[in-house]
């Protein structure tokens, strides 16, 4: 059987780099797999949040999600804190994972920055959090951005090392779905740097509930080079905003980069970035306002959340009752 499970953050609005890089590529696979699709605030409590932007961001993602045209009653779409298995199976594998794993990981320096001492003990742990979101419900293939490739080989590694020092093949060695040309979309105003909820400059990224006329500032706005559009994808190297802008055409017109270079090829900036935001706000226009209707309708949103957290519970609880057992955890008298 195949199970795909995915995680999103509700730590600020969604961008386009969480639509091409996760949330687009989810809508292509309810069809193929079984799929749970988990909005994960205890991920998000990592780094400080207020209490009240965090409940808008959770339903905010969910409408997100489901403006993308995620069918909620083919697919189960639940918030990680609804389901308790996430916490109990998180503590059994640090307890799995070793230090120097988690030492490894470049998503925790990154985010911790020169400030380790200061950095919750959360966000240290963090990965152990993510695989057990995972193997909680034996998915087999995880879709994300390639930024989480490491937590997603730190996930087999747990997996591996439980089923070998217990001596069981409870838990499956999950494979890594990751796609197309804008799996890592950049900052409009730094091709080096990836388009992110946390960059301080809001032109820095398109947002998913942006009108069409912000998208079409932010894009007239973002950084290039002096050269023009280049005709082959060998003339994009050393270019990362020229890069990402033409990867950000490709992905939303659903076409290879090579196919771009020779539309496009030869033409000014300013002319290419014109048939740009027209596609972007042809392609986010119709679930931009999506997102708007939903967000009029709050009660709908909480019942397809409450309904999806009692289908992934009811997966969720006999594993971590088996993992008990496993474990050598006395059962049966709680
Ligand atoms: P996050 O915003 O970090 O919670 O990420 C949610 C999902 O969006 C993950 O699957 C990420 O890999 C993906 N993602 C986030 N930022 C980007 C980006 N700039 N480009 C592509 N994918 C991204
Ligand atoms: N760590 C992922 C991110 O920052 C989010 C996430 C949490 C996730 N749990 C997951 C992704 C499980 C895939 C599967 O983007």
């Amino acid at each position: 059987m195949k199970r795909i499970l995915s995680g999103i953050q509700p730590t600020g609005h969604l961008h386009l780099g969480n639509h091409l890089g996760a949330i687009r590529n989810w809508v292509r696979l309810q069809d193929e797999f079984e799929c749970l699709f988990c909005v994960v605030d205890m991920h998000a409590i990592t780094v400080w949040q207020e209490p009240a932007e965090l409940i808008a961001n959770t339903r905010e993602v969910a409408m997100a999600v489901l403006a993308a045209g995620i069918d909620p009653e083919k697919n189960v779409l639940f918030v990680q804190s609804h389901v308790p298995g996430h916490a109990q199976l998180a503590w059994i594998f640090n307890c799995v994972a070793r230090l120097g794993w988690l030492n490894r990981m470049t998503q925790f320096k990154e985010k911790a920055g020169k400030s380790r001492e200061n950095a919750s003990v959360g966000l240290f742990a963090y990965p152990d959090l993510m695989a057990a979101d995972i193997l909680l419900y034996k998915a087999t293939h995880v879709p994300v951005g390639e930024d989480q490739k490491q937590h997603l080989e730190l996930t087999r590694d747990i997996a591996q090392k439980f089923n070998n020092d217990f001596g069981t093949e409870l838990f499956p060695i999950v494979e890594p779905l990751i796609f197309g040309p804008a799996t890592r979309v950049m900052s409009l105003r730094d091709g080096t740097n990836k388009m992110s909820k946390s960059d301080p400059s809001d032109y820095s990224r398109i947002n998913m509930t942006d009108d069409a006329e912000l998208i079409a500032l932010k894009i007239r706005k973002a950084k290039t080079d002096p050269e023009l559009i280049p005709d082959s994808v060998d003339g994009i190297e050393g270019r990362p905003e020229a890069a990402n802008l033409m990867g950000i055409y490709a992905a939303l017109a659903d076409q290879e980069l090579e196919a771009i270079c020779a539309q496009f090829g030869g033409w000014q900036f300013s002319k290419f970035k014109a048939e740009l935001s027209d596609l972007a706000v042809a392609r986010l226009g119709p679930i931009t306002s999506e997102i708007n209707r939903l967000k009029d309708d709050p009660a709908y949103v909480d019942g397809v959340l409450r309904d999806g957290a009692e289908r992934a519970r009811a997966i969720a609880e006999p594993v971590i009752e088996e993992v008990y057992k496993t474990v050598g955890f006395l059962t049966g008298n709680g």
